[in-house]
This record gives C-alpha cells, sequence and structure tokens, in this order.
C-alpha cells in the first residue's frame, strides 16, 4: 500500500467507523455487527500504527462509546469509565497472557475470568449505603443521568444493609433485559401490530433512555455488577470485591471463575461458548482480568482501556450461502424493503431462507450481485442478515444488483423523502399492497378488532373486488361471503357478526385504525380525548392541532393533508354512515346510562352472547373499571365459561361478587342511579 493509499484508506474506515458508531448509540439501528463492527476497527487501528501521521484528530480509535443525550442531565465520571481491547483469537489470548507475564515477570499472575454480559454499562454511586445516581457509560467521560429508571431494576439495592459499608463507593456492571423478558415484549408487541425489537441489548439501552420511569419498570430489565471501587477499602483482589458485592445483595452472577493459565482459561472459554444458551441473558464473550489489585495497578491503562484485562468475543453464528434473488417488498405507508432470498441452510438451528437487507444503501454498501456467496448472520437479532460477499467465489458475468425505480407492484417511479434513506411507493392511492396494506391494519387486532377476518381473508375480498376501502366492509352481504373459497355458512356468518361488533370499537380506535400516516395508537388516542367529535378534529386547524403536546409538525401536516383530501372524506362519510363510533363515549355520556359508574371489575373465561372485546367496550361505556387481575380493590368478577379457578377463589376470599354473563348484561341493561 503505497501512503497516499493508506491516507485515503485511514479517511475512509474513519468516517466507516464514526457512521456505524452513530448508528448504533445514538439512533439505535446498527446495519452491521459487532464483529464486523470490530474487525472495521481493528483495521483502522492497525493501519494508524503504521501511518501515525495520518491518523485524524477526532479518530474513534482514540473514544469509547456514545455521546450523552439531550434528554438527561450530563453527569461525569469520577473515574473514566473505559472499554476493553478485545480479540476473537486464542493467538492474541496468548500474546496477552504472555504480555503480562514478561511485564511481570517475578510475580505469580491469576486471572478472574467473567463473562462479557451483553447489555448497557452504567455506574451505580452509593452514599451512606443508599444508592444516590446512576449514569450511563456515555462517551466514556461523561454520561446520562438515569437514575429514575435504573430504580426501578429491582435487582439493583436501593439500601445495602451490613456493617462496615464504606461511606461512598462506586458499582459499575451491565444493565441488561433478560431474554425470556424479551420473547414476551415482542410477542405482545406482535399480538399489537407493533414492530418486534430487533435484540435486548438495544433494547435495554432503548428502554434505560425512555422520559417515562413508570415504562421502564414494566421491561423488567436486569443488573449484574463487574466491579467494585471505594477508596476507604482495602482490598487486594477483585475476587474480593465481588465476593463484598454479593455480601451486599447484589445480584453478582455465579458464573466467574479463578483461572492460572491459558489452558484454564480456555477451558472457561469453550465452555461457556457452548452453554451460553442456558444463561438468562445474552452474552458476547468473556472478560479475563488480571485478579490482583495492585498488580492492575501496576499495568495500568492505554488512552482508551486497561493493560490488565481484555475481552474475548465470541463470533456470531454465521453460514455461507447463495444470494439467489432480492425481492422488493411495498409496506402500507409506501415504503418499499429490499429482501433477500437464499437458498436454504440451517444456521444457529433454525432454517434460514430469507434476510432482510434493510434499504438502497446497504446493497450499495455490500455491492452485492446476483448468485453471490453470501455470509449469513444471526446473532441477538431475530431476523437474519447478511453481513459479507466472497466477492472471489463470484460467479463470471453476474449482475450487480441495482435498487429498483418502480414499484414493482405498480410501477409508478419510486421518490425518497429528503435526508432520508428509504424508498417510497408515492402511488398510495392505487397500489394494490398499499391498499390490502391499509385494509389489513384496519381490521388489525389493535385498530377494528375484526378478528374474523385474517390476512388471507382481506387479500381475498380484495382480489375479487368486493372490498376496496374500509367502508366496503360494512356492505358485505352473506352471499358474497358464502361464495368465496374456503368459507361456509358458520364461517361466513361469523365473519359478517365480527364486522357487525366492530361498530361498538372506540372512537380512539377508529381513528387509528384510518392508518394515517405517522397516526399511531397513542397519538390517535390523545386525538380523541382532546377532539372528543371527528367533525372537531376535521375542521381544526394546524395551530388546534400543534396544541397537543403529542402533536409534532410532521403529524399535524399528515393529518391536515388527509382531512383536506376528498377521498378519505368520502370515507369517512360512508363509515360514519355505517355505525361506527366517530365520537368518544364520553362526549355522549349525557345521554349513555352508567350503571357501572365507580366499579371496578375483571373478566374471566369466554362469553356466549358478545365477544370479549365488545364486553370490554359496553363495561367501559356503563362506566366500569377493567382491571387485569383480581385485588380487595375489585367489586365484580365477570365469570365467563372456563372461568380461571385461581380468580373465582380469590373473588370469594376477597368478598367481590361474581357475576354471569347474564348478570352482567341486565346490570349493564339498567338505567343509571339517579
Ligand atoms: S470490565 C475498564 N467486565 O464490556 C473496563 N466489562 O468494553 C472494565 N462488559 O460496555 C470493564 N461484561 O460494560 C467488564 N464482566 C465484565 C463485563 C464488561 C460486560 C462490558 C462493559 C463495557 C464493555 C467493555
Amino acid at each position: 500500500m503505497t501512503r497516499l493509499e493508506a491516507q485515503q484508506e485511514i479517511v475512509r474506515l474513519t468516517a466507516l467507523v464514526q457512521r456505524h458508531n452513530e448508528l448504533y448509540h445514538q439512533q439505535g439501528r446498527p446495519e452491521i455487527s459487532d464483529y464486523e463492527f470490530d474487525q472495521l476497527l481493528a483495521q483502522l487501528v492497525q493501519l494508524e500504527k503504521q501511518f501515525p501521521e495520518f491518523r485524524l484528530p477526532d479518530s474513534p480509535t482514540q473514544m469509547v462509546g456514545e455521546k450523552p443525550t439531550k434528554n438527561f442531565a450530563i453527569v461525569y465520571h469520577r473515574y473514566p469509565m473505559l472499554s476493553l481491547g478485545n480479540t476473537y483469537s486464542e493467538d492474541e489470548l496468548r500474546q496477552f497472557v504472555q504480555r503480562i507475564r514478561k511485564l511481570m515477570p517475578e510475580a505469580k499472575v491469576s486471572f478472574f475470568c467473567e463473562l462479557k454480559f451483553d447489555g448497557v454499562a452504567i455506574s451505580l454511586l452509593y452514599e451512606q449505603g443508599k444508592l444516590r445516581q446512576v449514569v450511563t457509560r456515555g462517551d466514556g467521560e461523561k454520561g446520562d443521568d438515569i437514575t429514575q429508571n435504573a430504580r426501578t431494576i429491582t435487582t439493583i439495592p436501593q439500601q445495602i444493609q451490613g456493617t462496615s459499608i464504606p461511606a461512598t463507593f462506586e458499582v459499575r456492571g451491565e444493565a441488561f433485559m433478560p431474554r425470556a423478558h424479551f420473547k414476551m415484549l415482542n410477542k405482545t408487541r406482535i399480538a399489537n401490530g407493533e414492530e418486534p425489537l430487533a435484540n435486548p441489548r438495544n433494547t435495554a439501552a432503548g428502554t434505560l433512555k425512555m422520559l417515562d420511569a413508570r415504562l421502564v419498570a414494566q421491561r423488567l430489565l436486569d443488573f449484574y455488577p463487574y466491579s467494585l471501587t471505594a477508596e476507604s477499602l482495602s482490598l487486594s483482589t477483585h475476587a474480593a470485591g465481588i465476593r463484598l458485592l454479593t455480601q451486599w445483595g447484589f445480584n453478582v452472577s455465579p458464573t466467574y471463575r479463578q483461572c492460572n493459565s491459558l489452558e484454564e482459561i480456555m477451558d472457561y472459554i469453550n465452555h461457556w461458548e457452548v452453554q451460553k444458551e442456558v444463561l438468562p441473558g445474552d452474552i458476547d464473550g468473556i472478560v479475563i482480568k488480571v485478579n490482583d489489585l495492585s498488580q492492575q495497578k501496576q499495568l495500568g491503562y492505554t488512552a482508551k482501556s486497561p493493560r490488565w484485562a481484555i475481552a474475548y468475543k465470541y463470533k456470531p453464528e454465521n453460514v455461507y450461502t447463495t444470494l439467489e434473488q432480492v425481492s422488493y417488498q411495498v409496506g402500507r405507508t409506501g415504503t418499499v424493503t429490499p429482501v433477500a432470498h437464499l437458498k436454504p441452510i440451517l444456521l444457529a438451528g433454525t432454517v434460514v431462507k430469507r434476510a432482510s437487507l434493510h434499504n438502497a444503501n446497504e446493497i450499495k454498501r455490500l455491492q452485492l450481485h446476483l448468485g453471490d456467496t453470501v455470509l449469513v448472520e444471526k446473532g441477538g437479532d431475530i431476523i437474519p442478515k447478511i453481513t459479507g460477499v466472497m466477492a472471489t467465489k463470484r460467479p463470471p458475468k453476474s449482475v450487480p444488483i441495482s435498487f429498483i425505480t418502480h414499484c414493482p407492484a405498480c410501477s409508478t417511479p419510486l421518490t425518497q423523502l429528503e435526508g432520508e434513506v428509504v424508498h417510497y411507493c408515492p402511488n398510495e392511492k392505487a397500489c394494490p399492497p398499499q391498499r390490502i396494506g391499509r385494509l389489513k391494519h384496519f381490521v388489525h387486532r389493535k385498530a377494528m378488532h375484526i378478528e374474523s377476518i385474517g390476512e388471507k381473508t382481506i387479500t381475498l375480498l380484495f382480489e375479487r373486488g368486493l372490498v376496496h376501502t374500509p367502508a366496503d366492509l360494512y356492505t358485505l352481504r352473506y352471499q358474497d361471503i358464502y361464495s368465496l373459497e374456503g368459507f361456509q355458512a358458520v364461517s361466513a356468518r361469523n365473519l359478517l357478526q365480527g364486522i357487525a361488533q366492530s361498530k361498538e370499537i372506540p372512537f380512539e380506535r377508529v381513528l387509528f385504525a384510518l392508518g394515517i400516516r405517522h397516526v399511531g395508537a397513542t397519538v390517535a388516542e390523545k386525538l380523541a380525548q382532546h377532539f372528543q367529535h371527528i367533525d372537531a378534529l376535521m375542521q381544526a386547524s394546524m395551530e388546534d392541532m400543534l396544541a397537543i403536546p403529542e402533536v409534532g409538525e410532521k403529524i399535524a401536516q399528515s393529518l391536515y393533508a388527509y382531512f383536506q383530501d376528498e377521498a378519505q372524506r368520502r370515507l369517512i362519510a360512508n363509515l360514519r354512515a355505517a355505525g361506527l363510533q366517530f365520537r368518544t363515549a364520553s362526549s355522549s355520556a349525557e345521554t349513555m346510562p352508567q350503571p357501572l359508574a365507580g366499579k371496578r371489575l375483571v373478566i374471566s373465561g369466554t362469553f356466549l352472547g358478545i365477544t370479549r372485546e365488545a364486553l370490554k367496550i359496553r363495561i367501559k361505556q356503563c362506566g366500569g373499571q377493567l382491571l387485569s387481575a383480581m385485588s380487595s380493590k375489585v367489586d365484580y368478577l365477570v365469570a365467563g365459561e372456563k372461568v380461571g379457578p385461581s380468580k373465582l377463589t380469590a373473588a370469594q376470599e376477597l368478598g367481590a361478587n361474581v357475576l354471569s354473563e347474564t348478570e352482567i348484561m341486565d346490570l349493564m341493561a339498567k338505567q343509571a342511579p339517579a
């Protein structure tokens, strides 16, 4: 490599690493794996070592982590929070051990091995035994004050009990989301029609930066400590610090091991590489630390990391396969997403046929060609991704993949919004996948909750020309459905019943179901609360809308444009004529009897004459408040068929009334007390 080439390569790598740092830390949407990132960084370190004169002043090799965010108070760390040098090879680990032995030829060196938990590094400050402040690692020098959020982690002691607790001490460790909680969270999100989150690490990071600690509490994070610093304690080994933390009630992972040779370290590494699935949280490697604290001091630090520790990282599971095709999916809002079709291959226990390609930039970055041998990786992420290409194995004359210029469904030229990498099909009115996507959204559980219509049926209804817009659902007749393949008398009637029951769905969900760009379930709820009636919302000016805290410029513009559109106004008029709710229950409360006002209810079991969802809506309309679990606050347990036996027992013990389906229906039919 010539000097000029080296300089150019340093500039290129610096920008690339900076970009991926930004994507990972600031935007929380990494495009490459940790492994690839580490490879890029290692190349840059190597080149800067050979050509130090070309190192850029803001080189990422000289800094750690992320910039603190604007939403939290910034706190400077008492000691910088450094990162760890890392390696993926036994050879380099051997060099690490040899280097230390050479630097301290007289000493007997023992190593303390721990798991490298894959979460978010945080620092806890205790004063007089009480938890005072919790700060993220940030850029290593200063981080965000996330004390309120961290207090919701139940395994972080708020108060340390015991004798001889130092006046102040600092505990550092990893906050993480246990895999089981992550799976549950995604299951709920998918059921609610929300995008699943990519992996537990990003989710933990995002959770700690949430602005409402109550939401953080629901996410059930956990914390493993891995270091204790207290000036007034004279600890002689790292192991002694870990022992103290255990005694003080911290949730120390019992997986550490003290090792005296490279062989023992390798044994530990190999053991956990196989066993890692049994752990509650993800790990991405092992950390090897010199155990003796005076030896640590002697070895000292480089600008970025300690010389007395190293991380051995596991390579993510990956395989090579062939890229057979790239297809493009058009979403409800017109977003075009490329999907790689692969020759099916077994990876981390599942057969992988497809991988996400994110966007056009990703295809360009990988310089993909059809028929390429590609490296597919499945790390902590749920969707496998292509992380590399073996260009040397490329079949001769293979065609480079260039992102499509026209919509694959309706041939309209695609557009890109300024500053965004995503491509859109602007033909929202006529593009079939967008129209079907909107219908699917409309019937979704979180929207109109028409359970009797699945994705397949919607597509069938659309393709048969029976349903073009959501309003057409309400004019469907029995014979239309009966004639569809797969439908018989019972299923056809069920489908119509499901549609009819959706007329009870409250205004805020109808508003969400319309699928107005940028109007999610929460914004729809706020809009409904604020305007109470669709007419008020349709007549609102941009300023009126912006008066709601959750509504910004982008949402207001989108709403305004939506209600200006003649076709959308017609849709709303038709839905109104069909009898859907276009005003809040409270706005019509004067006329509605409230026989359950002030009563708290729990529903259990299944019901014969009404769906669970419709029953819930009726109860709320009658002024009742629904709770999910039995407690002394509950007035009524509404027991359907197959009512939970534990709920029945609890109702008896707590003195709550048990109502049958007929009883609750009778009660709701009564007039409100005067
Ligand atoms: S010791 C001076 N021990 O790995 C650095 N770090 O680059 C001291 N990590 O984000 C770190 N598990 O939070 C240490 N058992 C462990 C760890 C661990 C995970 C994380 C750490 C930081 C990164 C270090």
